[in-house]
């Protein structure tokens, strides 16, 4: 009992404490269709508004990653999509979320900008042309590994 007391104590000042206890796992798309990839320009924050990313978003707690970026598409582009394979290797941001790429096919529905600003469709070219300064910078190294996989579409 005395254990149980500890146990309920630790937990609600824990839960007091507002402490972040989702994983810390980021799941993004590489939607690509027709030899293009999708890419969409942030929002917010400001210093990222405006540059292009991959669509995607935080993994909760008991998801895998392939019903997270499920989920991620359909409330970010309104459209359904099934996971593939990874996307060149994790990358770790500076507050401790890592990133993670994956392959992802249209299964039904056509992408909307509902919480970017604009969507675009890249050949490799595009890539290969992007100013890398309108990429978001967790999302960069990812650039040649997509033109690999556009080339070979
Ligand atoms: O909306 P939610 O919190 O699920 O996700 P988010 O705000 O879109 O992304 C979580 C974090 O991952 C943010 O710090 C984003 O800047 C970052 N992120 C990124 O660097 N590159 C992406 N392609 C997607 C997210």
């Amino acid at each position: 009992f005395v254990m149980m007391g500890w146990l309920i104590a630790t937990r609600s000042a824990r839960g007091a404490e507002e402490t972040d206890d989702r994983p810390k796992d980021v799941v993004a798309a590489a939607v690509v269709d027709a030899g293009r990839v999708l890419l969409a320009q942030r929002a917010h924050p400001v210093e990222l508004a405006g540059k292009w990313e991959l669509p995607g978003g935080r993994v909760e707690s008991g998801e895998t990653h392939a019903a997270a970026l499920v989920r991620e598409i359909r409330e970010e582009l309104g459209a359904e999509v099934e996971a593939g394979d990874a996307v060149g290797k994790p990358v770790t941001l500076p507050n401790g979320l890592v990133l993670h790429a994956y392959r992802a096919r249209l299964r039904a529905g056509t992408p909307a900008a509902l919480e970017h600003l604009d969507l675009q469709w890249f050949t490799a070219d595009d890539l290969r042309r992007l100013d890398l300064d309108d990429v978001v910078p967790a999302d960069r190294d990812w650039i040649p590994e997509l033109c690999i996989i556009l080339d070979d579409a």
